[in-house]
């Protein structure tokens, strides 16, 4: 694969988010990096991505084209001859979310909140434990309300797992009591 145009979007422990031109597909797409001393948490969502995908989860994930590994040189986020650092970043290459937003107050509705649902049972039927559900990580598409779940970094694999978890409490903090103090401000 070979990425141009790269484009920081977030920086989180783990490493950052970019967007980028896969100069081979002619496609845009979102490469998440892992330092090395994250290689755990590149791992888990690796695990989760690729589990998903044989379970013929799609549309409620971001499609996955690859996992790659190099320097920030070789990912082209530093200029060639700078003096970046020689840190290995573990990257997941997806699909890039055009128009994606996080979920809010402003664009939930009920069309995108049924594909939530969804999405979600249907990660649940693959042996997937999102862990991490907070609104953040949750996107929606405004122009096909497409609802995406995003980071699986924490994501536990089990068939043991209470489903209830990810349903009741996130959803729960994260859906109805997180907007209800929002609104307040409002
Ligand atoms: N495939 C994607 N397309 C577009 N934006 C994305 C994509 N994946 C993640 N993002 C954006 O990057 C942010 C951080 O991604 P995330 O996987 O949650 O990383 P972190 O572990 O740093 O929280 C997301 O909240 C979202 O705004
Ligand atoms: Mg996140």
């Amino acid at each position: 694969m070979h990425f141009q145009d790269c484009l920081f979007i977030t920086a989180g422990t783990h490493g950052c988010v970019v967007k980028a031109r896969d100069a081979d597909e002619g496609r845009s797409v979102c490469i998440k990096l892992f330092r090395q001393r994250w290689i755990e948490s590149f791992n888990q969502e690796k695990t989760a991505y690729e589990l998903l995908k044989l379970a013929g989860v799609e549309d409620c994930i971001p499609d996955v084209y690859g996992y790659d590994c190099r320097t920030l040189v070789g990912w082209g986020l530093v200029e060639e001859g700078e003096d970046a650092s020689d840190d290995l970043y573990y990257g997941i290459v997806m699909e890039w979310l055009e128009g994606g937003e996080q979920v809010s107050i402003d664009n939930i509705n009920l069309d995108n909140a049924c594909k939530f649902i969804k999405g979600l049972n249907e990660i649940h039927g693959a042996g997937v434990l999102h862990d991490d559900l907070y609104l953040r990580n949750i996107m929606v598409l405004p122009r096909s309300n497409r609802a995406v779940f995003v980071d699986f970094s924490c994501a536990q694999v089990s068939d043991k797992f209470t489903w209830e978890f990810d349903i009741i409490i996130r959803t729960i903090l994260s859906l109805v009591l997180r907007p209800f103090f929002m609104a307040d401000r409002l």
